[in-house]
């Protein structure tokens, strides 16, 4: 469903290709042509490889229309959307943006945005130029890998000023579904026993803090150098699944925050506690679909409970300024990388090399115009 919601987001994109791909991609810059004003943008014209399909091209600025801001793109993040729409794996991403290769003839991914307000369209209300926003614009559309887009404002929220743009981008998508899993879909309570499966990356890092605040007892499963690094990032427990099957541990959990849905239903339950909950964002479409026709029935002669999430984009971003601002969370970075770097960091990601989220710096400018670009250690 949000797969389709996305595809016909995308389709809505409007920006054109002015000419052929450049070759310099080390900095960013917009220049003018004519009346056109041209930016930087990076393009999919076949799937594969992201090295290979990436290109860097000039296109066209767009305008903002109608309830629509133009944002200039400070900072950016690679999300799992990114990786499946450049590579078109799983193949069901081809059915909404082309199954040989993208339909559209521009398509920018990146779903996640830190940027300044430019401009705003003729019905927009809530930003004016000048603003500092973030957010996740899936929603609503696609293209942050550019110098700037434009989006519907409700894609979009206040930049708190202590954060920095490279911050603000790592959030969205990451703490929202680790928010929006363990407090509203698991109704996590004080002391309890969690598990998060690929508690390495971006939904892990946050959903390890977020069951911090409720006094958790929290276990990472994750791989390789990643683990040393959940360690000092306060992971109670480590197991790395390359030697250990925690599905086969007698070790009960109250709930379990999946974020690759890798082995069937049963052999969650074994390690749930009889009123556990198994939680799952996403993974290996069989076994969704197991949970999904499995879920109704188990509630016939058991107290566990398995539940899917649907993110609600953006939903609770001021619930998580406000923790940010009280120091009660912070941001797992890996990088900030340059905009040059775009297709190495999707690869990144597809190779599984990350901890917490991989950022990326766009626009230098936006740290010299007097906004805060601040690390926080
Ligand atoms: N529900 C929704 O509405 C919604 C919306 C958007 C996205 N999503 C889902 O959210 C998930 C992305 O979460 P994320 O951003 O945290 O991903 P991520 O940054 O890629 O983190 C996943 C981690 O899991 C690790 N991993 C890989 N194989 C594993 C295994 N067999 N057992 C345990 N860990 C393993 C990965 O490490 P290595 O690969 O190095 O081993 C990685 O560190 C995806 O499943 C996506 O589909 C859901």
């Amino acid at each position: 469903m949000r797969l389709f919601i996305l595809a016909q987001m995308h389709q809505r994109t409007t920006m054109c290709i002015v000419h052929s791909p450049l070759r310099d991609a080390a900095t960013p810059y917009t220049k003018r042509c004519g009346t056109l004003v041209h930016m930087k943008a990076y393009n999919i014209k076949n799937y594969g490889e992201p090295d290979k399909v990436l290109r860097l091209i000039e296109a066209e600025q767009p305008k903002p229309k109608n309830t629509e801001v133009q944002v200039k793109v400070c900072a950016t993040a690679i999300n799992d959307y990114d990786w499946c729409i450049t590579t078109g794996k799983p193949f069901a991403y081809r059915l909404f943006f082309g199954i040989f290769s993208p339909r559209k003839k521009l398509m920018i991914p990146g779903m996640e945005v830190a940027g300044i307000v430019e401009q705003v369209g003729n019905n927009a209300t809530k930003f004016k130029a000048g603003d500092a926003v973030y957010g996740d614009i899936s929603e609503f559309g696609f293209g942050s890998f550019a110098e700037f887009l434009c989006i519907d404002e409700k894609a979009l929220a206040h930049k708190p000023d202590s954060m920095s743009f490279e911050e603000a981008t790592s959030i969205p998508h990451a703490a929202m579904l680790a928010l929006q899993s363990l407090r509203d879909v698991g109704q996590i309570k004080d002391g309890q026993k969690i598990l998060i499966n690929g508690g390495g990356g971006g939904v892990g890092s946050f959903g390890l803090q977020l069951a911090k605040l409720y006094n958790a007892d929290v276990t990472g499963v994750d791989t390789g150098e990643k683990l040393n690094a959940m360690e000092t990032q306060g992971f109670d427990n480590l197991i790395d699944y390359k030697k250990e099957d925690f599905t086969k541990s007698n070790q009960q959990y109250d709930l379990i925050l999946d974020c690759k849905t890798n082995r069937s239903l049963w052999k969650f339950l074994k390690v749930l506690k009889p009123e556990g909950k198994y939680i799952s964002i996403g993974g290996r479409s069989g076994n969704l679909l197991q949970m999904l026709y499995m879920s109704p029935i188990l509630k016939l002669f058991s107290k566990k409970r398995v539940q899917m999430v649907m993110l609600k984009a953006n939903k609770d971003l001021g619930y998580i300024n406000q923790l940010y601002e009280d120091n009660k969370i912070n941001c797992v970075i890996d990088g900030p990388y340059t905009f040059d770097k775009i297709p190495w960091a999707i690869q990144r990601f597809g190779d599984g090399l990350h901890n917490g989220k991989i950022v990326i710096s766009v626009n230098k400018q936006c740290h010299n115009n007097g906004y805060n670009s601040t690390w926080r250690n």
